[in-house]
């Protein structure tokens, strides 16, 4: 059950799982007193922990460098960097935020203009705080569903004075946390190598991870966890952080001197600003705070719960995703119709059940250098246009999709002959092209329209189910033509209003295509995208072994059915490793199934392997897509690597193993399951054992893998019926 208790100066906010609570000091100074277990009624002077002498509040003096705030901001009286900073039209950036009202919701209110959850099992909190002198409004929202052991925060600032005034940071959450000795996880990377997992712990001074590429990044993921002593992945006090926001973001913790540490999250407010007119608001992107006392399993349930719950939305959202072939490795830019047909007709003979046309289908495309704004058909490619390559793979039994990448803009386009002011660009300076071609002005409305149009035109030209929605280079220079000086620090998060308004509409439009998105791979893997789209292509890096350390990873935060996972040909692409067609495949069940390459070049060994392995993933697919997912073993530490997912009423569970490198003198290894009945019978199925539940959990499973080749294994436990 979900309450939000408001008195005496105190908000506990709690549903059974967790309590986050707030108290009002001097009846003035919202402080954080309390986010985890739940409590029953604290009672005490939570305060007395902070404060040594309250009156002192009273008597103009620093009381607030020792507050844990709930939004601090800097400079009056707190001497750490805020939450929240102004520039007022005298030049002060000092702002005197206190207690004005608050009022209780039922549910959640949607966020104007950006992402956020939803859902019917809620309540929200709002407090509102103001600045006397300027009349500044800060209103901080909380929200508490009754499946989510956590609270979501976002902030809405109102300019309520006769001048105009410039945001130079808005942080979407701040939490003072009454404690120093947390390690801090963070995900980590690059192209083709993202969301890694890095771990190290925090001392006085800040610790940050954060993008200033106009996109969440490949390099760091917005989301941290602060691991308290002793805390790991199956048990342990952990705090998690993310943000609901698919630009430059920042997450940072800092350790102060008065033994707490300042954990803060939202838009990065390096290369930010936001100017409000007189009455104006301003709505920061909403952050999801979560917390575990069971570990970094306990944190990832959470995420995973809220972000299928409460975010990803449509009728995908919890819909069987089918098993894809994309043609993007297979031919990259060399391909016709009939090749085209030609990997199709094979594939839907081995149960494939969606085929996806990559990048180069459109102008002139035959390399990256060209083409990208002018989403017309090339006929030398396609003679019959998407259309009549449409219908060509539905009489194959296939559903059809289709790449794009909207966003872009080639300089060798008639797109950007026509505007050539529609990317973003800074007069004078050359424009700076990244993979041959620039980024389009989503900030702009007539650019919105275009899109929206564009991707439209495309959408209605034929029966087209799918789309891969991609973005391949960051933003730099960071210019708009349509903005004034003192507004070009708003470029980049306009664009990000832009994109998400043109995702809107088109996802309004389309209900019935399933979007995919991308960013040159994982490059904006976030809760942001995935309001929009319910999948994200995983990593460029196709690589069995690398996906390992990538999906293992990823999957902290998000659940399988939203990670893009390919088999790829080998010698892989990326790595040049070669490995079993069993092991890639195990390794893409544990994400949104599907091939990347030329089946018409397989043996016919190979292809019985594959229409088998297809024809095992579906019997398995509803546990694999939306069981409750664990990690078991970690590549980061050993050579193992395992994970499982168990079926929603318990019945079935699928285990899933993979060997780095093979190993002898290791025979008899066993795998420690969790999450089963313990007095159930389970079927292995593959071995025809029955083992129970208990056993499985303490004992092991044997997955002890012979030496050479075959270096995974996939399990799958099936509840016995009792009789009777
Ligand atoms: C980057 C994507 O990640 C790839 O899968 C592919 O779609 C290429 N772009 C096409 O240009």
């Amino acid at each position: 059950m979900i309450e939000i208790l408001c008195e005496n100066g105190r908000f506990h906010l709690r549903n059974g799982q967790m309590s986050y609570v707030m108290q009002l000091v001097s009846g003035k100074y919202l402080m954080h007193a309390y986010f985890g277990a739940p409590l029953r009624e604290p009672r005490g002077r939570v305060s007395a922990r902070f404060v040594r002498d309250e009156a002192s509040f009273g008597r103009n003096e620093l009381g607030l460098d020792t507050l844990p705030q709930e939004c601090p901001t800097f400079g009056y009286g707190d001497l750490r960097e805020g939450a929240l900073e102004a520039e007022l039209a005298d030049g002060s950036r000092v702002l005197a935020l206190e207690y004005a009202a608050h009022r209780v919701v039922d549910g959640k209110p949607a966020l104007k203009g950006l992402p956020a959850s939803y859902g019917e099992n809620a309540k929200t909190l709002e407090i509102t705080l103001r600045d006397a002198l300027s009349g500044v409004e800060a209103v901080l929202c909380y929200t508490v569903f009754d499946d989510v052991c956590g609270v979501t925060r976002s902030v809405r600032v109102t300019n309520g004075g006769e001048q105009p005034l410039t945001l130079h940071r808005v942080m979407s959450a701040c939490v003072d946390f009454p404690a120093t000795d947390y390690r801090l996880l963070t995900l980590s990377g690059a192209w083709a190598r993202e969301r890694h997992w890095d771990e190290r712990p925090i001392a006085q001074g800040e610790t940050a991870v954060s993008s200033a590429r106009g996109a969440s990044s490949h390099q760091s993921a917005p989301f941290m966890a602060l691991l308290a002593p002793g805390a790991g992945e199956e048990s342990g006090e952990v705090y998690g952080l993310s943000l609901v926001y698919s630009g430059s973001f920042r997450a940072s913790a800092t350790v102060d001197h008065n033994g707490q540490t300042r954990a803060m999250i939202g838009i990065n407010p390096f290369d930010f600003s936001w100017r409000l007119e007189t009455g104006e608001s301003f709505q920061s992107p909403e952050a999801v705070l979560v917390y575990s006392s069971a570990g970094l399993r306990g944190m990832s349930r959470a995420f995973h719960r809220f972000c299928l719950g409460h975010i990803v939305r449509g009728r995908f959202a919890k819909a069987q995703r089918p098993v894809l072939i994309n043609n993007w490795e297979a031919t990259y830019f060399g391909f016709d119709e009939q090749k085209l047909l030609s990997i199709a007709a094979e594939a839907a003979k081995l149960g494939v059940e969606l085929f996806v046309l990559d990048d180069g289908w459109f102008g002139h495309r035959d390399s990256d250098n060209c083409s990208l704004g002018d989403w017309v058909e090339d006929r030398r490619k396609l003679p019959e246009g998407l259309c009549g390559l449409s219908r060509k793979i539905h009489a194959l039994g296939l559903q059809f999709g289709i790449w794009m990448e909207p966003e872009m803009v080639s300089p060798d386009s008639d797109l950007y002959r026509a505007h050539p002011d529609w990317c973003l660009h800074v007069p004078g300076r050359q424009r700076l092209e990244g993979r041959h071609q620039l980024v389009l002005d989503m900030g702009r409305e007539d650019v919105q329209q275009y899109v929206i149009a564009a991707v439209s035109r495309v959408l209605e030209s034929a029966e087209i189910n799918y789309i891969k929605w991609d973005m391949n280079r960051n933003m730099t220079p960071i210019g708009s033509a349509v903005l004034p000086s003192e507004r070009q620090r708003e470029t980049a998060h306009r664009y990000m209003l832009g994109l998400y308004r043109v995702l809107e509409t088109l996802t309004q439009r389309f209900p019935n295509v399933l979007m995919e998105s991308c960013a040159g791979g994982g490059g904006r893997f976030d809760l942001g995208m995935l309001h929009y789209m319910p999948q994200t292509w995983c990593s460029d890096d196709t690589d069995a072994e690398e996906r390992c350390y990538i999906q293992y990873s990823t999957s902290l935060l998000f659940p399988p059915c939203t990670m893009g996972a390919h088999v790829s040909a080998v010698p892989n692409h990326q790595l040049e490793r070669v490995t079993p067609l069993h092991t890639r495949s195990a390794v893409a069940m544990g994400g949104t199934y599907g091939f990347e390459l030329d089946v018409t070049r397989l043996t016919d060994a190979e292809k019985q392997e594959m229409a088998r392995e297809i024809a095992y993933y579906k019997q398995r697919r509803d546990t694999l897509m939306y069981g409750d997912f664990y990690r078991l073993k970690s590549p980061y530490t050993g050579n193992l690597c395992a994970w499982m997912a168990v079926s929603q009423d318990g019945s079935e569970a699928v285990v899933t193993c993979v060997r780095q490198r093979s190993e002898n003198y290791r025979a008899g290894t066993a795998l420690r399951l969790c999450a089963l009945q313990p007095e159930t019978l389970y079927l292995v199925v593959e071995t025809g054992e029955t083992l129970y539940g208990d056993e499985l959990m303490q004992m092991g499973l044997d997955i002890s893998l012979p030496v050479g080749d075959d270096t995974a294994m996939v399990r799958t436990l099936r509840a016995v019926p009792t009789k009777g």
